[in-house]
């Protein structure tokens, strides 16, 4: 189990539950929990998360990194994964710019973080995970990937982030299902596996279709 982090306030738990997203309550407490043990593990690191939609999961990690004293950097292009489009299950009209209809979850992003009291303790990059992989520093103390779903931009977000994790450092991800049955395989076959298959990371904790591993030091 990570280290004790004090209870989380009433109204950010409000914030969260009326802000748009796929992170469910038991999984977003996860997340804050590990989040917390991940800065006590490595101070100095950033947490990194890939896929900031509307700021739900951010809002987890944020609250952590504020008992902490670390920062978030969460990265998104704001246009949509392939499977949250419109005429997909999981579209919502209401994130659509009706100016050029499409998808735009930046200011919706934006609002989570004021709501929230939280836009001092998390930097937005805005652009393609493979892009800011290159510029963004290393040494995160936690990264969480939850971005597009795709065989290929699984793929190549295991291939972009996979080394920013520091060693003793945690590696979370989103919607890993390891029976098929349960879900889509792409976070499973071309994240989870390949962290595990390398050697590399241990997993310690496993919630819902949440996954954390501990980079080896
Ligand atoms: C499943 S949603 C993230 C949900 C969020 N973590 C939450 O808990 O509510 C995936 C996000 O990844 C973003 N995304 C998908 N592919 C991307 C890519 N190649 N680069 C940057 N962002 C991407 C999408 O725009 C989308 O907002």
């Amino acid at each position: 189990m990570p280290g004790e982090a004090p209870p989380i306030d009433p109204e950010l738990v409000r914030v969260i539950a009326e802000t748009r997203g796929f992170m469910p309550d038991d999984e977003g407490a996860a997340l804050r929990r590990w989040a917390f043990e991940a800065l006590t593990r490595v101070p100095s690191g950033p947490i990194i998360e890939v896929g900031s939609y509307c700021g739900r999961s951010t809002l987890w990690l944020a609250d952590a990194a504020r008992i902490a004293g670390g920062h978030v950097v969460t990265v998104d292009h704001h246009r949509g994964s392939e499977e949250i489009q419109p005429g997909w299950e999981h579209h919502d009209p209401e994130v659509v710019d009706p100016r050029s209809g499409r998808m735009d979850t930046l200011p919706h992003l934006r609002r989570t973080l004021e709501r929230a009291g939280m836009e001092d303790l998390v930097t937005v990059v805005v652009g393609q995970s493979s892009v800011a992989g290159g510029l963004v520093r290393s040494g995160a103390s936690m990264l969480f990937i939850d971005g597009g779903h795709g065989d290929a931009e699984a793929r190549v977000d295991a291939a972009t982030w996979l080394d920013h994790v520091a060693p003793g450092g945690l590696l979370a991800i989103h919607d890993v299902y390891p029976d098929p049955a349960d879900g889509g395989r792409p976070p499973y076959e071309r994240i989870y596996r390949p962290a595990v298959d390398s050697g590399r990371f241990v997993e310690m904790a496993a919630v819902g279709s949440l996954r954390v591993l501990e980079r080896s030091r």
